[in-house]
């Protein structure tokens, strides 16, 4: 099976969706296909199986589409290809769709998509999620590995990331300039939504980390959102260091070498994400391709 490559808006062939409608019953099947043309791990296959239906590849080839919707039928599931030269009879994805879909970070809880869906998310703020989420996971997986006796509440860090400019989908100007009306917009937009206290509060935190109060689950969701980017926040990086110094028992020394070695890593793929990010609009959350780009490349 020849593994299904994204192209951008310079390739030469009609660009086609993949949409898996019903996976089935042959689960497993299904999973390994989506795994083969996606690039993603078994976990992250699963949760799309989770999901139908949904888009799985977008902006393929038209023939790519065509060759991935048969794997998936002959593994048992429904699936077809959209926006492909049988337009009338089909819709392409909207730009959402492809911001929550497209690419190889993980996908937002479920949860979280169903959210930004209701509030008319921009494009870009879901792709930004995405990429704060993904690094949040990276990040709070290092700390649980290298300080296993200290207690982090990784699904808060991880609900935190997916959500924490979701007040952005209010303020979108924020999305490309400055401002903090997002921050208490975001919270309470949460909290209106039945989300728990303990789960909002990121929206309203992430930016702020001299708050006496402030948690490690806090001070890791607003590291996400720095070094996404291959921004470096010294003062917010020594808060964490002695959180896991006062943990280990280390020297503050040793652990600083490790975190910035770890941080360092993540730091070296900002082009990629920075890349990801601006493909998507700032505005247009119906998937209007003729959506307004915001001017700066990293302002969430
Ligand atoms: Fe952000």
């Amino acid at each position: 099976m020849t593994v299904v490559r994204e192209v951008g808006a310079e390739g030469g062939a009609p660009p086609a969706t993949v949409v898996l409608v019903e996976v089935g019953p042959r689960v497993a099947d299904v999973v390994a296909v989506l795994g083969r043309l996606t690039g993603r791990g078994a976990e992250q296959c699963r949760v799309l199986t989770g999901r139908v239906p949904v888009v799985v590849l977008g902006d393929v080839p038209e023939e790519d589409a065509g060759a991935a919707v048969a794997a998936l039928r002959a593994a048992g599931a429904t699936a077809e290809a959209r926006g492909s030269a049988g337009a009338g009879r089909s819709v392409p994805a909207s730009e959402l769709d492809r911001a929550l879909a497209q690419g190889r970070e993980r996908p937002l809880p479920p949860e979280v998509e169903r959210l930004l869906r209701d509030v008319g998310a921009p494009p870009r703020l879901a792709a930004h999620l995405r990429l704060v989420h993904d690094v949040a996971c990276e990040l709070v997986d290092w700390v649980r590995q290298y300080s296993p006796d200290l207690v982090v509440d990784r699904e808060a860090v991880l609900f935190g990331a997916a959500t924490h400019d979701i007040g952005k989908a209010l303020h979108v100007a924020e999305l490309s300039g400055p401002g903090s009306a997002h921050e208490t917009a975001g919270r309470a937009l949460l909290l209106a939504r039945g989300v728990a206290p303990r789960l909002a509060r990121f929206a309203a935190t992430h930016a702020s980390w001299t708050d006496g109060a402030v948690t490690l689950e806090d001070l890791l969701v607003s590291v996400a959102d720095k070094v996404w980017k291959g921004k470096r926040v010294t003062e917010l990086e020594d808060l964490v260091v002695d959180r896991l110094a006062g943990a280990t028992g280390e020297e503050r020394w040793e652990v600083f070498l490790a975190l910035d070695g770890f941080l360092g890593g993540v730091a070296a793929d900002a082009d990629r994400r920075l890349a990801f990010h601006t493909a998507f609009p700032v505005v247009g959350g119906a998937g209007s391709p003729a959506a307004a780009r915001g001017p700066e490349p990293g302002g969430a």
